[in-house]
């Protein structure tokens, strides 16, 4: 016994390791098959099985199952407290029946179906985090003899063999389904939406950028999407998996803009209880983003401009150079050339940072990209709501075609979350959005419209404002426009115009 108890142990360890590559939940069903035969091949059983329990119909079904009628025994379900694996899952206590003609538990029907005649069984629960979560169960000795406690406590080995592999792949399932969760939502919510040619051409450049470790400058008016960029940017380079750190320069005064940056030794001033590790080391590797750099004070800009030109910088009251090799990103919606013509930045440091320059068009030299950008801010406040089939009444997209945004797409996001919010639920109306109407000063005078539907808009105004002169005499109208009066109806019926 001894010796084949090694053998045994020797065989578990191995199985472990086998369980710990299991690296995906296809592999499960080939790691439980391969315990659940080895469970039957060292203790000699005719046969073995491995069942789980349905959550939701609370019936054991067979997972595995090994020896002649294996295929045959899978059709089977079993009630909890029937039979014998019924009951040991309804206990959570192993059995050992050596004859199961004289147990009042077994349950001879299935054996009598598949014509598989039982003397011994054993049966032991699996478990989970103390949850029962199915049986493994051994039919009968090859050679005869009667299972018995050894063979068990091998059996209970295998079945905590067992579970550990479905714990494993439990969690992988969980880890990967998080991770896909937050992969779509990273990849949802942070996607650069927009057809436009103007937007396709930022892409582009931002794609080729990405590959290179060139200092970009991205710039544009507040809203446009800067920081959207340079995540993107990021994200699209061989640096994707190094930290992106973000530093918005605007945000806090010079001294503590040193220290957010470069980090201090303890003791560097007081209050410096600590080491503290600043955002260029931490973008080691990485990319750092400069956010609203046009607003970094003179003195920050000298320090800045050292790091970038010496590739290493001291923290805080340290006087070890730290080298890093950090990609830099900046963005200003400051037109930074007037700053650097008018002295409120510093040349050399703009140069450094410009080695590529990024324009983000505004939003109103992007008007076809006003219906994507509508539905996708649509779709993801619809989420977050209960309201699946809220849409975009034309209307109010004719009023978001026709307004300027000066707040760029940040103006048009906020105004689909308040319209999502305020308005009835099914659709969104123009007067759900906080944006004043503008009425083109010609209709059809906008961008965003092709020709033959600007004269379409124009005829339609036209033709009413010359039925209201007369009002609503057709042939007087039709004279005053010089076209035929025939012509002028059907006018009227292409254009849906009512009776004036
Ligand atoms: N093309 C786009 N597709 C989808 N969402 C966008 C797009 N551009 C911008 N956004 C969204 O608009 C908002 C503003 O974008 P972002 O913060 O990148 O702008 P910004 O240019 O950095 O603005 P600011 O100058 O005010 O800092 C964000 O919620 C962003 O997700
Ligand atoms: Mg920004």
């Amino acid at each position: 016994m001894k010796t084949s108890t090694k053998k045994v142990s020797d065989l578990i360890e191995h199985l472990k390791e086998i369980s710990t590559w299991v690296s995906s939940v296809q592999d499960l069903n080939k790691l439980l098959e391969l315990i659940i035969e080895s469970a039957a091949g060292v203790i000699n059983a005719k046969a073995a099985s491995l069942l789980l329990l349905d959550k939701k119909t609370r019936m054991l079904y067979f997972k595995v199952a090994t020896g002649e009628k294996k295929e045959e025994i899978k059709e089977y379900r079993i009630k909890i407290g029937q039979g014998i694996a019924g009951h040991v899952a309804k206990t959570g206590e192993p059995l050992l029946i050596e004859d199961v003609a004289n147990d009042p538990r077994w349950y001879s029907q299935i054996s009598e179906s598949i014509r598989f005649k039982t003397r011994s069984i054993a049966c032991v629960p699996l478990k989970l985090d103390n949850r029962i979560i199915g049986v493994v169960q051994i039919v009968d000795k090859q050679d005869g003899s009667a299972i018995d406690p050894g063979d068990m406590e091998l059996l209970q080995e295998f079945a905590s063999l067992a579970a550990l592999a479905l714990g494993h792949a439990q969690s992988i399932e969980e880890v990967r389904r998080q991770n896909q969760d937050l992969k779509h939502e990273l990849g949802y919510r942070h996607q650069l939406i927009g057809k436009s040619p103007a937007l396709q051409k930022v892409i582009g450049d931002a794609l080729k950028v990405a590959n290179s470790k060139a200092s970009a400058l991205i710039l544009g008016e507040s809203g446009t999407g800067k920081e959207l960029l340079a995540r993107l940017i990021h994200r699209a380079g061989p640096r994707k998996d190094k930290p992106l750190v973000v530093l918005n320069c605007a945000a806090l005064p010079e001294s503590l803009l040193e220290d957010e940056l470069f980090g201090h030794e303890k003791g560097a001033f007081t209050g410096a209880l600590n080491r503290k590790i600043g955002k260029f080391e931490l973008a080691h590797e990485g990319t750092i983003f400069l956010d609203e750099i046009g607003e970094m004070t003179p003195g920050m800009q000298a320090k800045l401009l050292r790091v970038l030109q010496e590739g290493q910088f001291y923290r805080v009251g340290g006087n070890i150079p730290i080298s890093v090799d950090v990609r830099v990103l900046s963005a200003t919606n400051k037109k930074l050339d007037e700053e650097v013509a008018a002295g409120r930045f510093r040349e050399d440091l703009y140069y450094r940072l410009n080695v590529v320059q990024i324009n983000m068009p505004p939003l109103r030299e992007r008007l076809e990209d006003i219906p994507l950008l509508a539905e996708h801010f649509l779709n993801i406040f619809k989420e977050e709501t209960v309201m699946p089939h809220l849409t975009i009444s034309e209307k109010a997209l004719e009023k978001m075609m026709q307004y300027n945004w000066p707040g760029n797409i940040r103006e048009l996001r906020n105004a689909i979350e308040r319209a999502v919010v305020m308005g009835n639920g099914k659709q969104i109306l123009p007067q759900d959005l906080p944006i004043a109407s503008v009425k083109p000063a010609y209709p059809g005078l906008q961008v965003g419209l092709s020709l033959e539907d600007a004269i379409n808009r124009f005829k339609k105004e036209f033709i009413i404002l010359n039925l209201k002169q007369t009002g609503g005499n057709r042939s007087k109208a039709a004279k005053i426009m010089q076209i035929q009066r025939t012509y002028l109806s059907r006018l009227i019926s292409k254009y849906q115009i009512k009776d004036i």
